[in-house]
């Protein structure tokens, strides 16, 4: 009989014990329920890279005005320019791969002739008055396109070799 009675008061106290366990877990949840409902849905902001902005309207600040493409490219205008392009601009650019500068591959695409020929021809003068150059050199860390002091005809022909890439 003591056994029995001892027993059923260990059922009864085990009985409530789990009760009690059930409500704190509802409260729990209850809980989680509500914090997962503050939660704000994070804003997906697409930002385009300036080096990958285009912009085929603006020509840039500096002395090239307009520049008039043939419809088919001059090739030996581009070989000239690769050469120009080879002694003078790849310490710091790959043709397509991202380096100290954007890679000009593409650039075409992305940019106006004049406004290449512009930065090419004075890129202080650009990073100082245009916006885009202004970005680029924010994204390039604030190392600037450094001037090497082409002539317009030399930046013309690396122009030209732009268009083979
Ligand atoms: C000392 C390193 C350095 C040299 C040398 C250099 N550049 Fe750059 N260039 C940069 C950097 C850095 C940028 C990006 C930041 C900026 O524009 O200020 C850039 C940007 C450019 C851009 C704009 C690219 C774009 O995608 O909008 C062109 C075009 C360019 N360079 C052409 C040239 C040419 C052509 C030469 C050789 C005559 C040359 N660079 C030599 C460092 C250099």
């Amino acid at each position: 009989m003591k056994t029995l009675k001892t027993l059923s008061i260990f059922f009864v106290l085990l009985v409530l014990s789990c009760g009690g366990n059930d409500e704190t877990k509802k409260e729990s949840s209850k809980v989680k329920l509500k914090t997962t409902e503050k939660k704000v849905e994070a804003k997906k902001t697409t930002t385009t890279k300036p080096s990958e902005t285009i912009d085929l309207v603006n020509k840039g600040v500096g002395p090239i005005t307009s520049v008039t493409l043939a419809p088919e490219v001059d090739q030996a205008m581009a070989a000239q320019g690769a050469s120009i392009y080879k002694k003078m601009c790849t310490a710091c650019h790959k043709p397509d791969k991202k380096f100290i500068g954007p890679a000009p591959k593409g650039i075409m695409e992305r940019r106006t002739p004049e406004w290449i020929m512009n930065i090419i021809l004075d890129p202080e003068g650009m990073v100082k008055n245009d916006p885009l150059a202004k970005a680029l050199l924010m994204e390039f860390n604030g190392s600037p396109m450094a001037n090497q002091n082409l002539t317009e005809e030399e930046a013309r022909a690396v122009l030209e070799y732009f268009r083979t890439l």
